[in-house]
């Protein structure tokens, strides 16, 4: 699929622009704070519903405005999108595709197919688990509905049995209230992790051949699913180990005040060259793992959808030497790519825009 344009009013640092995008690799580039990140932002948020680097949606509008304005147009392999999107000061979001309302970020979701990567996302490796869980969450929420909606009731679920849990040393007797929490835990919490079992095992070889590459051949990925629930069984029997972990972790749980096993506290084993790499790996090795991860993302997304998602690529290029920044290139190649940086360089052929303290042309 492929973006064709983008228009935005009091969206960041932008008033009033809009920007037609091309086929293949587009450059924006230009100064720091010039606005290059805020239009992968507002890209972004078109397809995820929520922003890489904030919670707080009110933050996305100009600074002395009330609303923000995104509107998107994209083409898959069948029919155009656009996509209306309205942030007002409470913060509260307005989505209209094709001009019909979407209430839930569930139906949105389908619509835009994109993976983020900057700098930060060398987070993926070696920060907590929540990062690693988050990649898996949202590359799977983009492109399979029913994982981003046992998600939501998985992770709805655990709230109130973490409040009970809270309040349990008040109230005793919690014990049926714990039982029917559970079996929808056990229930939801199956899809997840069956799902990301399946996602990692794919992930995991598309990743290590990128890997592979852009370590100049020289180191071997390995990702698999790390999970406190007994996983190497039938998937018919996942439910019931789920339930038991569960079962056995509840009087520790009333103790901790919350619940301790389950997806949301799960992980993804990373190796490079049957190293930990969560713990071992260098800035280099970081950069690399994330980026393969990433791009292995890409090619998940487009064999199960049957169409490529958009590469939104922020401020890469300044992170590889040369040799890195041309297979990087290479991957992408064929993928609409949208990539920021301060100074294009390259000869790879190349749509270029100058961005310049909220305003964007066309060169
Ligand atoms: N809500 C906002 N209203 C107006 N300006 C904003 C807002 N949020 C961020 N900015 C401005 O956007 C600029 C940063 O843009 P950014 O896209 O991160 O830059 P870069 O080109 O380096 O990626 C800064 O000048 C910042 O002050
Ligand atoms: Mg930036």
């Amino acid at each position: 699929m492929k973006i064709l344009s983008l228009e935005l009013k009091n969206f960041r640092n932008y008033t009033h622009t809009s920007v037609n995008f091309t086929d293949g690799l587009n450059v924006l580039y230009g100064e720091n704070a010039s606005g290059k990140t805020n239009m992968l932002e507002s890209i972004y948020f078109s397809s995820v519903f929520s922003s890489p680097r904030t919670t707080k949606d009110k933050e996305m509008i100009f600074i002395g405005e009330n609303t923000a304005n995104i509107k998107l147009v994209l083409e898959k392999k069948y029919r155009k999108h656009t996509i209306n999107i309205q942030i007002d000061s409470q913060g509260k979001k307005k989505v209209l595709v094709d001009g019909v309302p979407v209430n839930r970020a569930a139906e949105l979701l389908g619509v835009l197919g994109v993976v983020f990567f900057s700098p930060d996302e060398m987070k993926l490796v070696k920060e907590s688990p929540q990062e690693r869980r988050r990649f898996l969450d949202i590359g799977l929420s983009q492109q399979q509905k029913n994982y981003f909606v046992a998600l939501s009731r998985y992770n709805h679920t655990l709230k109130q049995k973490n409040n009970l849990l809270k309040e349990y040393k008040q109230s005793q007797n919690v014990d049926d209230m714990l039982d029917v929490w559970d079996s929808v835990l056990a229930k939801e919490g199956t899809i997840i992790i069956s799902k990301r079992m399946e996602y990692i095992a794919t992930l995991n070889d598309s990743a290590r051949k990128f890997h592979y590459i852009l370590s100049g051949q020289k180191e071997t990925l390995s990702l698999s699913y790390e999970s406190g629930c007994k996983t190497d069984c039938e998937t018919s029997e996942l439910e019931q180990n789920l339930l038991s972990a569960l079962r056995s972790s509840r009087e520790k749980d009333k103790e901790l005040g919350f619940s301790s096993v389950g997806p949301h506290r799960d992980d993804i084993k990373i190796e490079i060259n049957q190293k930990d790499a969560r713990k071992f790996a260098s800035q280099g090795q970081q950069r690399t793992t994330a980026l393969a991860m990433k791009i292995g993302q890409v090619v998940i997304y487009k064999n199960e959808i049957g169409e490529a998602p958009v590469l939104l690529l922020d401020d890469v290029l300044s992170e590889l030497d040369e040799t890195r920044q041309h297979i990087l290139l290479d991957l992408v190649n064929g993928f609409q790519t949208i990539l920021t940086c301060t100074e294009y360089k390259l000869s790879n052929p190349a749509t270029l825009f100058e961005v310049s303290n909220g305003t964007i042309k066309t060169l």
